[in-house]
């Protein structure tokens, strides 16, 4: 079910120098948003920017009946948004797209973040440790530009999931980018026994698609693209997917309907 409603902030808190999370009041979406889903968010009456943004839902509380979100502010929008107080509302459109697809069976799920694509990958992590999925076959790889910059060290922490983070600067962890230690984990627990989810900056998706290619792992991927409209009208936000049906050999599919989760296999990146 999807709603459109206004929804009070009750925390805003600043996480790094331009990162922020914002917890909303809303029962209904608590209960309804599935990781990989997405919100489109505005916060001026005056249509001022004057289309909706997407944010991944992050943390979810249903027995308070709140959300979370993380956010970096870095354009007119969520500068925009980090001006918003406590107590002011936003308008709030979702839970949109399509969630990621847990797979059964004993295989070792691995979760591979990058900046502010951490927060669907926590969320997912949290519903599978729910769901009984032993946390030894749980494992995430977290990236960032710098330690400050990542996404979660807390929240997974307290889940209790082995997370290797990876920085640009070597401020935390591992010295570079997520698709090293993603290897050795495909390597090691052999790539057809794994399934990868990822979330994050375009180019460390083609990066982590084109691993998951190569070793013939199986990958979902959140992919990032504009979204004028989120309810699958406009077509601003379609993505090349590969088919057998026609002479082209893709579709256009849109990322806010028939995705924002796509299998890695099928995406083709321009
Ligand atoms: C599924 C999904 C989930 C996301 N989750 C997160 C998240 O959890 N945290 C996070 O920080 N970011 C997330 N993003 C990215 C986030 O939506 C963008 O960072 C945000 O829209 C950009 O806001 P801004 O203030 O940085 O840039 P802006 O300055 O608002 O926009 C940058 C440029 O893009 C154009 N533009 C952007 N959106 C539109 C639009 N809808 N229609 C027309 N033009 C547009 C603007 O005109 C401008 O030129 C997500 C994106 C997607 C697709
Ligand atoms: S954002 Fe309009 S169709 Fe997807």
């Amino acid at each position: 079910m999807r709603y459109q409603l206004d929804v009070p902030i009750l925390e805003h808190k600043q996480l790094a120098e331009f990162e922020f999370e914002l917890t909303l009041k809303s029962p209904e979406i608590a209960r309804e948003a599935r990781p990989g889903q997405f919100m489109q968010i505005l916060y001026d009456q005056s249509y001022n920017p004057f289309t909706r943004r997407p944010f991944s839902v992050f943390h979810v509380d249903p027995d308070a009946g709140t959300f979370s979100i993380v956010y970096l502010a870095r354009g007119v929008f969520t500068q925009g948004l980090r001006n918003k107080q406590v107590g002011q509302t936003l308008s709030v459109l979702g839970p949109l797209g399509q969630e990621y697809s847990v797979t059964t069976g004993d295989i070792t799920h691995v979760l591979v973040a990058g900046g502010v694509g951490a927060p669907p990958l926590y969320f997912l992590a949290e519903r599978m440790v729910e769901q009984g999925i032993p946390l030894s076959k749980i494992k995430v790889v977290n990236g960032a530009r710098t330690q400050s910059l990542l996404v979660g060290i807390e929240e997974f922490d307290t889940l209790g999931v082995s997370v290797i983070y990876t920085t640009d600067d070597g401020s935390l962890g591992h010295q570079g980018i997520v698709t090293e230690p993603l290897e050795e984990i495909l390597l090691e627990a052999g790539p057809e026994n794994t399934q990868v989810y990822t979330c994050g900056p375009t180019g460390m998706l083609r990066a982590v698609g084109d691993l998951c290619v190569s070793l013939g792992a199986p990958c979902q991927v959140s992919v990032e693209t504009m979204m004028p409209c989120g309810l699958g009208v406009c077509m601003g936000c379609v993505v090349k997917i590969k088919t057998d049906k026609n002479e082209a050999g893709f579709n256009y599919l849109r990322s806010c309907f028939e995705g924002p989760v796509f299998d890695v296999h099928e995406v083709i990146w321009d």
